[in-house]
């Protein structure tokens, strides 16, 4: 099958090429791909950020989320079959959307949105779950409570405003002069342009904060908490409950501890709490995602649709940190 492929990590890598058809494991589905999400992420495994949390073997498919049509299912699948039209995003260990086929174990699918074709519903997944897990699992968001989240322009940021709002809460994001009317038609109430004016400054007692950017705002971030509120950052660091979750080696749990001891003493004198949040697949999450598409609650912000040969330039386009909303590539 056509895949996109890296062989080794580094910036310029990955190419089109051929790779064995993925083998069907009895809880899988054999998901014939029509669209792809491209996300940051993908280029973070590809120049190979990830190699220590995620230690694939080479040559590795790359691509993170999907849309398509099953082609088969193993022995022991009975949620899907034949023909019907799915969205994912597969486990962090079995990734590999950017290909004519993926495997995926049925616990990790769910049927695509009515109201979607299939660019938009690749789109979905695994911004949806970051923001579903920080703001309803994690967060606990309730009715009237207040949340800052961070690039409300982007792949995370376009679905967390409209999910947020979905839960009741008063939103202000952060973006630039060029998407502030984009933004506040997705639903924020307060939009601070990051070009103009300092979040830090216009911002006061947030029950929680949704950090998607670097460690200055991050830092700056945990001013706008009040007591008991809660920064929850996707783009690091990783503190040590993550790395106990993941059950990562010794060595380097002590690495996550050093990397987020700064801001954990922070957040402590300030009786607010730190987390870091690595987003996990989930069919289930996925299915109550998209009852809220499907009842017209939320809706995908697609930037710009690649053809699979243009690969390479969707990865570019995502690597500039101007997309509006998400990138998708089209396989079918
Ligand atoms: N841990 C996890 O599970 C997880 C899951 C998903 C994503 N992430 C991470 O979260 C980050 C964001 O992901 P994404 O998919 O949302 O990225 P993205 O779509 O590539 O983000 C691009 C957007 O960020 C905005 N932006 C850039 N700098 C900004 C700033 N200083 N202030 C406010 N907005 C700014 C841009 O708006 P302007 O053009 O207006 O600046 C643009 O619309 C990435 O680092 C990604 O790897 C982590």
């Amino acid at each position: 099958m056509k895949a996109f492929i890296v062989d080794r990590y580094g910036k310029a890598s990955g190419r089109l090429g051929q790779m064995p058809e993925p083998e069907l494991r009895a809880n899988d589905v054999l998901v014939e791909v029509h669209a792809a999400g491209v996300n940051p992420l993908d280029s973070k495994i590809r120049n190979g950020e990830f190699k220590l949390l995620l230690p694939y073997r080479l040559p590795l498919v790359l691509g993170n989320e999907v849309a398509g049509v099953v082609l088969r299912a193993g022995p022991g699948v009975q949620r899907f079959k034949a023909g019907d039209e799915v969205y994912a995003r597969p486990d962090k260990d079995r990734i590999g959307t950017f290909a004519e086929l993926i495997a995926i174990d049925q616990a990790d699918v769910a049927l695509k949105p009515k109201t979607l074709g299939m660019e938009e519903a690749a789109s979905v997944p695994l911004v949806a779950l970051t923001a579903w897990q920080a703001l309803v699992d994690r967060a606990k968001l309730k009715r009237g409570e207040k949340v800052l989240i961070h690039a409300g322009s982007g792949g995370v940021g376009t679905i967390a405003i409209q999910l947020a709002k979905h839960l009741g809460a008063i939103v202000a994001t952060t973006t630039s002069s060029a998407n502030v009317e984009f933004v506040k038609s997705l639903g924020a109430d307060v939009v601070v342009d990051y070009k103009k004016d300092d979040f830090e400054k216009r911002l006061r007692d947030y029950d929680a904060v949704l950090n998607s950017l670097d460690a200055q705002t991050l830092r700056k971030s945990l001013n706008v908490l009040k007591p008991g509120g809660k920064l929850i950052s996707i783009s690091g660091p990783p503190d040590p409950e993550f790395a106990r979750e993941m059950g990562l080696s010794w060595g380097v749990r002590q690495v996550m501890h050093l990397l987020s001891h700064r801001i954990r003493s922070a957040a402590r004198r300030r009786r607010v709490s730190y987390s870091f949040l690595f987003m996990k697949a989930s069919g289930e999450q996925l299915r109550e995602i998209g009852r809220l598409i499907d009842e017209r609650k939320i809706r995908p912000v697609v930037d710009r649709i690649y053809p699979f040969d243009s690969m390479a330039d969707a990865l570019a386009h995502v690597e500039t940190g101007r997309a509006k909303g998400k990138v998708v590539v089209k396989l079918r």
